[in-house]
């Protein structure tokens, strides 16, 4: 699978940007960092991009609208072809336009245990608070102030006589390791069989009368009461691929198919002759609108004549 491009927020030291180039210089991590763009000429930062050749993009925010300056950002983020934006220091508030075009794709680094201490001074928060532990947080970016859901924590143990900067100082080891750790796991997630169930499931699980079983130790999905039509294959019958089993019209539907896209479309063995087709969903690239359309169209196939028919009145509405 092709590494995951990421482009990296920062405005100032830029240590996180840096634990994040050198975890992608190891082979096997699924990231590359394709950008560091700062919103201050000046940040620190942007010489180190520079010497890890890395291509840098930095403008002064001053003296533009918030939703003017975040307009070119993303410009340049996607020149660079970024596939998501990771903030590292990044001091500015983001627009809710930019926000929502990233949405699911760009995460950030809070030196606290969200939820707690969202916002600034979070080590002097922690300290006065008495608390025996602080650590950070990556979580993903959505509107509200360091609010969005959280990927990985790590806990830093308060030492007696810890001020905000002796503690800040331990924190940032922590979200050095934290950091890169959590972005490799996101951007795999993907792969992982469990997630790719899930996206399966919710998407037929809306579609009317449905059940969740197992055929031959595979989760399936009919509709209640009678057939299956979707089937989630993983290491089914020796084979490596996960995908999605669907009904088709018949053979010549699934012929088509494969000679439309033979490494999208199979006929999985034992299934073939019964008219199912398998939509592989492990190739890092899956479009989940087109598995909902055939998940519907498969259940169509399958639902008897009067339960299809509500559908087509369900789907009017
Ligand atoms: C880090 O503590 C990070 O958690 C916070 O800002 C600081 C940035 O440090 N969001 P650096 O620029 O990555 O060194």
């Amino acid at each position: 699978m092709a590494k995951a491009r990421i482009a990296v927020l920062i405005s100032g030291r830029g240590s996180n940007m840096a634990a994040l180039v050198y975890a992608a210089k190891q082979p096997d991590c699924p990231f590359e960092i394709i950008l560091v763009a700062a919103n201050d000429p000046d940040a620190a930062g942007l010489a180190f991009a520079a010497a890890e050749n890395i291509p840098t993009f930095a403008q002064s925010h001053k003296g533009m609208k918030r939703a003017e300056f975040d307009a070119i950002l993303d410009t340049e983020i996607r020149k660079a072809k970024a596939d998501y934006v990771v903030l590292a220091g990044y001091m500015r508030l983001l627009s809710p336009e930019f926000v929502g075009k990233w949405e699911g794709r760009m995460l950030n680094i809070h030196p606290s245990l969200l939820p707690k201490y969202k916002g600034l001074d979070t080590h002097e928060r922690a300290l006065e608070a008495g608390d025996v532990v602080a650590g950070c947080s990556v979580h993903l970016v959505t509107a509200e102030l360091d609010d969005g859901p959280v990927l990985a924590q790590t806990e830093v143990a308060v030492m007696a006589g810890d001020t905000p900067d002796s503690l800040a100082a331990r924190v940032l080891i922590a979200e050095h390791q934290t950091y890169s750790r959590a972005l490799a796991a996101y951007v795999t997630r993907e792969l992982d069989p469990a997630w790719m169930l899930e996206q399966v499931r919710q998407r037929a699980m809306a579609l009317p009368g449905v059940e969740e079983r197992t055929s031959h130790g595979s989760p399936g999905f009919s509709i209640i009461g009678s057939k299956f039509f979707a089937l989630f294959s993983q290491y089914h019958h020796g084979s490596e691929r996960i995908a999605l089993l669907v009904k088709t019209s018949g053979p010549e539907e699934q012929s088509m198919l494969i000679e439309q896209d033979d490494d999208l479309y199979y006929l999985p063995p034992y299934y073939g002759p019964s008219g199912w087709i398998g939509i592989r969903l492990d190739l890092g690239q899956t479009d989940w609108e087109h598995i909902a359309g055939w998940l519907q169209k498969s259940w169509l196939i399958c639902a008897p004549a009067k339960l299809g028919k509500s559908f087509d009145i369900a789907a009017d509405f």
